[in-house]
């Protein structure tokens, strides 16, 4: 494999290479950047490439691996005359951590550890499990006491061992560094590895090429530790500077009210979260970040691109869910919040104003239920 691009701490420049198992910076502890700009292809090139997030070579920094699950190239439906809807949840393992976790995975069977560690909230920890299988990597999951059981089920198939932790969604990500501290542990962070965010990116590539070279006004994404956030202002950054794109669409972020650390950091005009917030229970598992370890870097992307943060109430997101199960959409509770905030009833529907906005579905319903049963 050619040269992996290195990793760097976005706040003191410390570097470290890509093939090291150092999982932070070794000086201030926080998540890594990954030194990649690429130059996306035209649009026009795109023909007769693999129909997975893999035909966007250029951009990503690993080749295709082999135990790739086609993940990718999920269908963008129109759900009103202006919004439409990304069905990541039509992922291999029904979620859009794929997009992410392949990539992390790609890097990880390079390196060969002893053992790959995740921490998850049930999605992420699911997809790396699945690529782990593949890859003939040996896996252990940190989740949090009360993780949906379908989730469970999902990552124990793979054959990856479960660790529940009591304590709630920080202490299984406080068990995973302790034990990704360990020898010869690769620790597949979706929050901290940057390669997550490489994959997660392509979400927008997609959406730029299946509109013909353009983006929507608006694109809506739920934020817990704010991967599909990142990976998307890294697209929009990428087709912009290449002159691929005129105009950069705001990014409209999504919370649950119920934990809402950077909606709460935005309306005090922060430009950090560093208090962790009060939990509240919440259909919302996904996106229940107190403490989100990038929260600078998500609160810096929606301020530079013109959008704003939106939290959604479990009443909305229980509706949000039947509202689209009653259009022929089975998604997650977590899945449904950026549909929750952008249908008319919601706190961003109410301006859109006839501005073009896409929302992901990101997982699929029978990961969580019904809601609305609960
Ligand atoms: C279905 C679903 N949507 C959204 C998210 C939020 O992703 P992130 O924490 O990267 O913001 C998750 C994370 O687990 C999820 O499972
Ligand atoms: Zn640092």
């Amino acid at each position: 494999m050619s040269a992996l691009p290195d990793r760097y701490c976005p706040t003191d420049g410390t570097r470290i290479p890509s093939a090291s198992l150092t999982w932070c910076c070794p000086a201030c502890r926080g998540p890594l950047d990954l030194d990649h700009h690429p130059t996306p292809a035209p649009l026009k090139s795109l023909t007769n490439r693999p129909g997975s997030l893999w035909r966007y070579a250029e951009c990503l920094p690993l080749p295709r691996p082999d135990f790739t699950l086609g993940e990718g190239r999920t269908p963008l439906v129109p759900l009103t005359g202006d919004v439409s809807a990304k069905l990541d949840f039509l992922m291999p393992t029904l979620s859009f951590k794929d997009r992410g976790a392949v990539l992390l995975t790609a890097l990880a069977a390079h390196l060969r550890p002893d053992l790959v560690v995740a921490d998850s909230s049930g999605n992420a920890g699911t997809s790396v499990a699945a690529y782990c299988a593949r890859a003939g990597l040996p896996c252990a999951v940190y989740v949090p006491d009360g993780t949906s059981p379908k989730k469970l089920e999902q990552i124990r198939a793979h054959g990856a061992r479960v660790e529940p932790v009591t304590g709630g969604r920080e202490a299984a990500a406080r068990a995973a560094r302790a034990a990704a501290d360990g020898d010869g542990v690769f620790y597949a962070s979706h929050v901290f590895n940057p390669y997550f965010l490489h994959g997660t990116k392509t979400y927008v590539h997609e959406l730029w090429e299946d509109l013909g070279g353009r983006l929507p006004d608006v694109i809506v994404v739920p934020v817990g530790n704010g991967t599909l956030l990142l990976g998307a202002a890294l697209a929009v950054a990428e087709l912009h500077s290449a002159g691929l794109i005129d105009r950069r669409p705001a990014l409209h972020a999504v919370q649950a009210a119920a934990v809402a650390p950077l909606a709460r950091a935005w309306q005090q005009g922060a430009d950090d979260v560093t208090e962790p917030v009060a939990v509240a229970p919440t259909l919302a598992e996904g996106i229940a970040i107190p403490a989100p370890p990038r929260a600078r870097q998500i609160l810096r992307a929606v301020r530079e691109s013109g959008g704003a943060f939106h939290t959604v109430t479990e009443d909305q997101i229980r509706h949000a869910q039947l509202d689209l199960a009653s259009q022929g959409l089975y998604v997650e509770s977590t899945g449904v919040a950026c549909w929750a905030a952008t249908r008319e009833s919601g706190p961003l529907g109410a301006t859109l104003a006839g501005r073009s906005a896409v929302v992901p579905l990101c997982g699929a319903g029978l990961k969580s239920g019904l809601a609305a049963q609960g």
